[in-house]
């Protein structure tokens, strides 16, 4: 056993406690919790849902319980008007004839994070509501799996390139839930006549908040404005590599900008960049942090212009942020909040402080970086929606570090600490507020932030009228790479425990805020699921690729943490009201051979007993499975089916075995069915008989 107790014995000897002090009702595990995302998903009883796990499957298809039914509401390239903003009518979908034009009017690729918003701004969201407004990201693009008829790699052309990068940001667009279970999109005639709108890498947005003005975006905005018109004091860079966000509880959507240092290209024996960074090693520094290659090298890529690093050196300082978008406004210019730190963040879940000061979450997903906390200087009020929309401009940024006692603490990323810090290394220091956020992996670093194995989406559980209960949840999805034990990271049972291990499956932190309060400096953290397989029969396993895994879901010698199915690759998190939390995969299928990616569901219930975990969803061949969401009636669970057909069972890349042999017929045809080409698409899973999800 180890030293400290576990967080579980913590809160249910607070429990008991409680419970003679004056009942259960204000307990933050009983109260009505929430998904961050979309408060108010309810399923009615407590406890862990009654369906029946779907069995382990590779089939090309979502499968549900027997019960539930599964459909598509909207997918790559559906149109989201009658007509163009040039009054031509939007016909039916045709991949080979997109053009950025008619993308920008369409549904984008590869759908990530989503979030459902009432028709009618209300705070708090009404439970019966039943017209949304659903806004989802739009990760990234596979030329591959794009366009059907294009028959080499190096035949991608300049415009069609243009065309996928249209494909990422955000979609926002009306949907109505019917009485019958059934879901459908309202299509807008034109644009601006509805709330229906597409944001993309080239729409015009704001930079606010501390690093507003910094250099490195000076240079980047005038390379960004040199190439495509745009109104005053706006940029035409919008918003690119949209993985999670959240939503706030003024009826905004945040956007989190991750892995878009894949964008940005220095071609083949093109130096100036290179030299740009030989006089500025805080830009080279930034560069080998985030990815992005200075020096060229690889092949040519006809990217739109701002994305060569030669003419623009400091492009990839206009991405990495928070982007606060007002959906109930299609002409409202989107915003990047500085105030929150630059980072390959994958969300930005937001949660109310117990004095009304917003809180946002985040992990920023790369190996052996942070999760981040950013907490408003002002206070939410629900009657001024103009002042809770400059909130996120002024505040602390907090990155955490995990004691190895169980508990923690959150670092705020000030200047001046992280200057002496600097100093101490020898390090570059920050110049001002502005240029502490531009680099704040760079400062958590330097205050003594712990390293995690890819923190994903961190979500918040929150009352109904979005007050954070303290819990926090952090999915860290793998840290394939064997490092010695260090807090926050499992150490599975295995030949020696003080060796060096893997982390391939992954695995969930819970974090207690103290007080109950989402401002808090300090918290508890216990690992709450450890992936890997409870019903594995020694302390070895095999993953997929054939190397050696262990794969036992107890921690530090204590009792298993999960019965029920395997987990690996934990991604996306959701809650519903009952205190279960939905976890969806990406990348399960490389632990555990023999199932696509799934969704699978444990109760977060304080008590001796293990919670069984229940598999709820698999998605199609090739498909992570992402941005998991209730409606506020509890009665349809919403996902995000990203890159179906991306590999196969035996885990071949279609981008590969397409460029070999171009005729080959692409590996899932999700949604369309049989001789289709398959499209990112997100589906909703209703009861057959109406009921709320899991009851
Ligand atoms: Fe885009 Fe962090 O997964
Ligand atoms: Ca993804
Ligand atoms: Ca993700
Ligand atoms: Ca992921």
């Amino acid at each position: 056993m180890s030293a400290y107790p576990h967080l579980n014995d913590l809160v249910a000897t607070r429990l008991s406690r409680r419970s003679i002090l004056g009942g259960l009702a204000t307990l933050p595990l009983l109260s009505g919790v929430g998904c961050a995302t979309a408060p108010g998903g309810r399923t009615g009883g407590a406890g862990t849902p009654t369906f029946v796990s779907v069995a382990a499957t590779r089939a090309d298809r979502i499968s549900v319980p027997a019960g539930y039914t599964a459909r598509t509401l909207i997918g790559w390239g559906d149109a989201l008007f009658d007509a163009d903003d040039r009054g031509r009518r939007l016909g039916e979908l045709d991949l080979d004839s997109l053009d950025r034009h008619a993308q920008s009017h369409r549904f984008g690729t590869h759908n990530d994070m989503l979030a459902l918003f009432p028709r009618v701004l209300t705070y708090p969201a009404p439970r019966d509501g039943r017209a949304h407004i659903l806004c989802s990201n739009h990760e990234y693009f596979d030329p591959a799996l794009a366009f059907p008829g294009l028959r080499r790699a190096e035949d991608l052309g300049h415009e069609q390139l243009e065309t996928l990068f249209a494909a990422m940001g955000v979609t926002v667009v009306a949907v109505d839930q019917e009485p019958g279970g059934r879901w459908s999109v309202v299509r807008d005639p034109r644009p601006g006549q509805g709330v229906n709108r597409r944001i993309t890498p080239f729409t015009p947005v704001r930079f606010s908040g501390p690093a507003a003005d910094h250099p490195w975006l000076q240079h980047a905005t005038a390379a960004f404005r040199a190439a495509e018109p745009a109104p005053p004091s706006t940029v035409p860079c919008g918003t690119l590599a949209n993985c999670a966000g959240g939503q706030t509880p003024w009826g905004t959507y945040l956007t989190s900008e991750e892995n878009f240092q894949s964008y940005f290209r220095a071609q083949p024996d093109d130096t100036r960049a290179a030299q740009v960074a030989a006089e500025d090693p805080v830009l080279a520094a930034d560069a080998a942090s985030f990815g992005y290659r200075l020096e060229g090298g690889r092949r040519p890529w006809p990217a739109p212009a701002p994305y060569d690093l030669a003419t623009n050196p400091y492009g990839a300082a206009a991405y990495g942020w928070v982007v606060e978008i007002d959906p109930y406004d299609p002409i409202s210019v989107p915003v990047k909040r500085t105030a929150i730190g630059r980072k390959k963040a994958e969300n930005a879940a937001s949660a109310l402080a117990r004095d009304g000061r917003a809180v946002i979450y985040q992990g920023d997903d790369q190996l052996n970086e942070f999760v981040y906390k950013f907490v408003s200087q002002g206070r939410f009020d629900a009657d001024d929606r103009s002042s809770n929309l400059r909130l996120l401009d002024q505040g602390t940024l907090h990155a955490a570090r995990f004691e190895a006692d169980g508990t923690g603490r959150w670092l705020p990323l000030r200047l001046e600490a992280a200057n002496a810090a600097a100093a101490e290394v020898g390090a570059p220091g920050f110049t001002d507020e502005g240029d502490l956020m531009m680099r704040a992996r760079a400062a958590a670093r330097l205050l003594g932030a712990t390293p995690t194995d890819r923190p994903e989406d961190v979500e918040a559980m929150v009352d109904e009228a979005w007050v954070g209960t303290g819990q926090v949840f952090i999915p860290c999805t793998k840290g394939a790479e064997a490092a010695p034990p260090r807090p926050g990271r499992p150490t599975r049972e295995g030949a020696d425990r003080n060796e060096p291990q893997a982390n391939p499956a992954g695995h969930v932190i819970r974090i207690e805020e103290d007080g109950a309060d989402c401002a808090a400096t300090t918290f508890r953290w216990e690992i709450f699921l450890v992936g890997g397989d409870p019903a594995a029969e020694g302390v070895r396993g095999t993953l997929v690729n054939g190397r050696d895994f262990l794969p036992s879901v107890a921690e530090a010698g204590r009792m298993p943490s999960y019965a029920g199915v395997p987990l690996a690759c934990p991604d996306n998190l959701c809650f519903d009201g009952s205190g279960n939390v939905w976890v969806t995969t990406d990348g399960a299928h490389d632990v555990f051979g023999d199932c696509n990616d799934m969704v699978v569901v444990a109760s977060t219930a304080p008590g001796a007993d293990r919670p069984e975990l229940k598999r709820f969803m698999v998605g199609p061949l090739g498909a992570e499975i992402c941005g998991p969401t209730f409606s506020p009636d509890g009665r349809a669970f919403l996902a995000a089916i990203q890159h179906p057909g991306e590999f196969d069972a035996s885990g071949a890349d279609f981008s590969d075995l397409r460029w070999e042999e171009p005729a080959r017929a692409p590996l899932s045809s999700f949604p369309d069915g049989p001789g289709t080409w398959p499209r990112s698409a997100v589906v909703y899973v209703v009861k057959d008989d109406g009921g709320r999800i899991g009851t």
